[in-house]
């Protein structure tokens, strides 16, 4: 059985100071049940990475380029993010295909570069406002599913996150019926596609995850985690967060 993963997103997030977080989460949880990653922003990466060494608390890349190295400026790789320590990489979060107009097909080819580099991919998807209110989220799931989850995905390599656009960071979130239709029929479609093992990928839910509605969320089938963005950034809630994940 996979762990169950507590994913914090710190985004354009954190200094020095904030270390102190990771700090303070690590002491909280020497033996968790269940798998707690922190991405911080590529500033932080090996510093954080230091401070989690020893501790049960893993790091990770918020996105990577395509390629290993080369003439990108402003870019980092994921062979980088292994280098300073990381261990995962979200590819596809919602605001890199908003605000850097990110295809599907350039999705999947980061999280092979991932898989390259030895790192495991977690795969963001999710429908906006309007494409819920027209009906289409299940259609807009698959098709980010079909075209950014590449073909050879193992239940190590990688994870998938149900995140909609319009939930992230707005303190608006699904019924837990929408939560629970969407992550049985993401199941079904890694399961058509990858078999028996799908049973096994990890499904996160992510947008306005909160101490106060974890403990539902984590109530739904086929939710075995959660990617944090905002309450992530404090040891004090995201703490909250895993220890109801690890009561699930
Ligand atoms: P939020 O962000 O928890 O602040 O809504 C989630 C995310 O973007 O991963």
């Amino acid at each position: 059985m996979m762990r169950r993963l507590a994913a914090g997103n710190w985004k354009m997030n954190g200094t020095a100071e904030s270390l102190g977080e990771a700090q303070a989460l690590a002491s909280d949880f020497p033996s968790p049940d269940c798998e707690i990653l922190i991405c911080p922003p590529a500033t932080l990466l090996s510093r954080m990475a230091g401070t989690a060494a020893g501790t049960a608390i893993a790091v990770g890349g918020q996105d990577c380029h395509v390629n290993p190295s080369g003439a990108h400026t402003g870019d980092i790789s994921a062979k980088m993010i292994a280098d300073a320590g990381g261990t995962y990489v979200i590819v596809g979060h919602s605001e890199r295909r908003s605000d850097h107009g990110e295809s599907n097909a350039e999705i999947r080819a980061k999280a092979m570069a991932t898989w390259s580099a030895g790192l495991a991919a977690i795969v963001c998807v999710g429908e906006t406002q309007q494409e819920r209110e027209d009906g289409r989220t299940i259609e807009v799931v698959r098709g980010q599913l079909e075209e950014s989850v590449p073909d050879g995905a193992t239940r190590q390599s990688t994870v998938v996150a149900y995140e909609p656009v319009w939930a992230i960071g707005t303190g608006k979130v699904p019924t837990l019926a929408e939560i629970a239709e969407v992550h049985a029929d993401i199941r079904k479609e890694l399961t058509a596609r990858f078999g028996a093992e799908a049973q096994e990928f990890r499904l996160l839910y992510g947008g306005s995850v909160k101490p106060s509605n974890a403990q539902e969320i984590f109530g739904v089938p086929n939710v075995d985690g959660a990617l944090v963005g905002g309450a992530s950034l404090k040891a004090d809630d995201f703490g909250m967060i895993v220890a109801e994940l690890e009561r699930a």
